[in-house]
């Protein structure tokens, strides 16, 4: 049997999250937590996903649009195994299939395909992780026989009191051989005390008709941990940010405050790079070897060069390049791209722009839809005019260009290279190569202004 395919069963309001959100859009690290989920699964082997939506199903679509995934609806949330029957279409008979719950966000890839190794293994028709938990109470409980044999799983609400008292549980994950899966639907009611179909009986089924059936108990149930609270959402996320903080730890990144540092699971951190308190990394944000991170500093998709320093500063969607330093304090939005050894100082945002190489920005300035060159000196509180109230348009300032402080330049406007404008400037036109620009009323002292008065 070839390719995995992979069903996330996301109909569920959750309501104890007092939320207008869907439940599983709720985020950790910045990622909704079905992401999470689709991103174990996809780890795991698996090349195509579907997730079954129910509860404000166009919502959760949208939140997704960026990947590649199919959609069934379950119109009412009839029970884990209906919703399964909404996705029938998506089973393929010569495909195995993972089934899992879209608010686990703690699932990891590893557990999945020592899942699958073990499926392969058994040969089995279905496969489910069970775990050994203290307080069974809610969970649906394995029964085995004598010698240890799977027998049934018994959901809590319809064990006698014998059976509730078993601790080994069913996590909700499960692998099933598509056919199996199939065929163990059709054959599933709800004749239970919640009057659902319940996606655990195709295991008592398919055991019935005399395929392989079998739990792989794991000790740590702390990666099937289900949200269903903020409480939860909270605890999840301390325990996924302890994982990933430990892995960048173990692989040559220094984090002062493990604590107060939020790295998303998708990021990527060279060696001897320094993370300080308070920073979060998100999306898709490189950092290279040496660079020190932070404090209090918000990386969103950005990517960052080998010895680059970020300070007390919120950036998305751009480069720094190799040495340079950005912040305290600075502002870098999207479609900004800052060269090697560029200097961006305290109080500058910098937006839609290219800065060349060894350019020194270093207080209060604005560079808004700007090429800018090598080697610029930006005197302090220079300000790009990019917008007339209708459009945008752009600066351009070439090398070596000199701009005194307090300047405004008006664009659309090209500073040529090597030219000086003096302090206080107001810049309409464009400056030629190496001239001076001088743009501001020329100033008077008036003799005996006040003893006049
Ligand atoms: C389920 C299992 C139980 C297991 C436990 C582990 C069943 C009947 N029981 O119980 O054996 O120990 O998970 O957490 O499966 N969902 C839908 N549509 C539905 C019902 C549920 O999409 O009609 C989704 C929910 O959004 C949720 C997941 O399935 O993400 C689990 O459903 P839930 O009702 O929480 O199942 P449990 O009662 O916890
Ligand atoms: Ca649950």
């Amino acid at each position: 049997m070839s390719g995995l395919k992979t069903l996330i069963l996301a109909a569920g309001e959750g309501s104890r999250m007092k939320s207008k959100l869907p439940k599983v859009l709720h985020k950790i690290m910045g990622i909704t937590m079905v992401e999470h989920v689709i991103d174990a699964a996809k780890n795991a082997g698996s090349d195509e996903v579907a997730v079954v939506v129910g509860f404000k199903g166009d919502e959760v679509k949208e939140a997704l649009k960026d990947r590649e995934l199919k959609y069934y609806l379950q119109k009412e949330q009839l029970g884990t195994g209906h919703a399964v029957m909404c996705a029938d279409a998506f089973l393929d008979d010569n495909k195995d299939v993972l089934i899992l719950y879209g608010d686990t966000p703690l699932l990891t890839a590893d557990t999945l395909k020592k899942l699958l190794d073990f499926h392969k293994e058994e040969n089995n028709g279905v496969t489910i992780i069970s775990a050994i938990v203290d307080d069974p109470a809610g969970y649906g409980h394995i029964v085995r026989d004598e010698k240890g044999a799977f027998v049934k799983n018994v959901e809590h609400k319809d064990a006698t009191d014998e059976e509730k008292l078993v601790k080994e549980i069913n996590t909700g994950v499960y692998v099933f051989k598509g056919s199996s899966l199939k065929k163990a639907l059709k054959k599933l009611n709800n004749n239970n005390a919640q009057g659902e179909y319940y996606l655990p009986d195709t295991l008592e089924i398919l055991l019935k008709d005399g395929e392989g059936v079998n739990a792989m108990a794991v000790n740590d149930v702390s990666e099937f941990y289900g949200v269903n609270s903020r409480v939860q959402l909270a605890e999840a996320s301390e325990i996924m940010k302890k994982r990933i903080n430990r892995y960048y730890m173990e692989n040559g990144v220094t984090i002062c405050d493990p604590l107060n540092t939020y790295i998303a699971p998708s990021v990527k951190i060279g060696m001897d790079t320094v993370i300080y308190p308070g920073t979060v990394l998100e999306g898709n944000t490189v950092i290279g070897d040496d660079c020190k991170i932070g404090p209090y500093t918000k990386l969103v998709d950005v990517s960052v060069d080998d010895g680059a320093e970020i300070k007390f500063t919120s950036a998305t969607e751009a480069y720094v390049g190799k040495k340079t330093t950005v912040g305290p304090y600075a502002y870098i939005r999207p479609d900004s791209k800052i060269g090697d050894n560029v200097k961006i100082g305290d109080f500058v945002e910098v937006k839609n722009s290219v800065i060349g190489n060894g350019t020194k920005v270093s207080h209060l300035t604005y560079i808004g839809d700007s090429d800018v060159g090598e080697r610029i000196n930006f005197g302090c509180g220079t300000v790009t005019v990019n917008y007339d109230g209708k459009k945008k348009f752009r600066t351009t300032i070439e090398d070596d260009a000199f701009i005194g402080c307090n300047t405004n330049l008006i664009a659309p406007v090209t500073v040529g290279k090597g030219s000086y404008i003096a302090a206080g400037s107001t810049i309409t036109k464009d400056i030629p190569e190496d001239e001076l620009a001088v743009a501001r009323a020329r100033q008077q002292n008036i003799k005996g202004w006040k003893k006049s008065k």
